[in-house]
């Protein structure tokens, strides 16, 4: 085998609740993750030299750093060292998530470096162990590996999977300009100035909107804690979010830790009206249209 080839999806959080900093500066979270039919593709080569390297074409090409501080490049590196394979592989990303928008791209394209290069290297660790392994690369990576509809606690990384009737339609309107996620949580801290904050929870309207795939009760019930503080990082994001329910949407709340905005449309044909109307608008830099739920990291070629 001299070249494996994995598609992962990006995320959406349907509903995040933000409990209080833990003792590791972490917040405790409850969430409901979605995977959504947008695809990062990481291709695995066996290297002509020893070692690891790392390229990247499409979002963030020419933006993103290539070495350890890309988490797929760490990903690699911490499988080899749990595995005792020898770390050498050439990594390409061909990257079709938005970067720095609450979708978990980055978490993306670890996950599947982890299954691909486990993949070329022959290793089959097992999903536990590799699952372990993403916990520690990122919060959002073990889901990007599972895929689906899940609720995650902790600061993210336990999940449950959660069953899910049909298929959502999501439009995305993605920003100019990235936020960090730290600076979100950070903000998120500053608003709510020192006030006791209570355990997160996951929201009962939220589950039976999924539990019956009722896109409607779904709109309703979208929420992010962080999203005030996203508003207040960067104010446009809600002219964003009034654009899109203005245009019909079911429902809209910014994805993650932002700045992408997720809008629920009834079906396809709504979501593309949605997403023409958005393009329109000029208030994003791009529109992107998926639905949810997809499958986690796959091997595909
Ligand atoms: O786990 P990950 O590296 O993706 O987290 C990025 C940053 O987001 C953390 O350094 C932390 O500032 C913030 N974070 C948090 N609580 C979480 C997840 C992330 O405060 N549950």
């Amino acid at each position: 085998m001299s070249s494996v080839t994995v598609r992962v999806p990006a995320k959406v959080n349907l509903q995040l609740s933000v409990g209080p900093v833990r003792p590791d500066g972490f917040h405790e979270l409850a969430t409901i993750f979605q995977a959504v039919g947008l695809f990062d593709e990481v291709v695995a080569r066996t290297p002509a030299v020893p070692g690891i390297t790392l390229t990247l074409s499409g979002e963030g090409e020419g933006e993103l750093p290539l070495d350890e501080r890309n988490l797929a490049y760490r990903a690699a590196v911490l499988l080899a060292e749990h595995t005792g394979a020898e770390p050498s592989v050439d990594l390409h990303i061909h990257k079709a998530i938005p970067i720095a928008g609450g979708m978990a791209g980055g978490s993306a394209d670890a996950a599947a470096a982890l299954l691909a290069c486990d993949t070329l290297w022959r290793q089959s660790t097992p999903r536990e162990e590799l699952t372990a392994l993403a916990t520690e690369l990122g919060s959002d990576v073990p889901f990007a590996l599972h895929g689906g509809t899940a609720i995650g606690t902790g600061r993210g990384e336990n999940l449950t999977p959660v069953l899910s009737r049909g298929s959502f339609h999501w439009v995305f309107a993605v920003a100019d300009q990235g936020l960090s996620t730290p600076a979100v949580y950070a903000e998120c801290d500053r608003l709510r100035g020192g006030r006791t904050v209570p355990d997160p929870y996951v929201s009962d309207m939220l589950m039976q909107a999924v539990r019956a795939g009722d896109a409607l009760l779904l709109g309703k019930a979208l929420h992010n804690d962080l999203q005030p503080a996203a508003l207040s990082l960067r104010p446009v994001l809600r002219q964003v979010l009034e654009v899109g329910e203005d245009l019909g949407a079911l429902g809209g709340v910014v994805s993650g830790s932002g700045p992408t905005c997720a809008f629920v449309a009834r079906d396809d044909e709504h979501a593309l009206d949605i997403a023409v109307a958005l393009t329109a608008s000029g208030v994003c830099r791009t529109v992107r249209r998926a639905s949810g739920p997809v499958a986690g990291a796959r091997v595909t070629g």
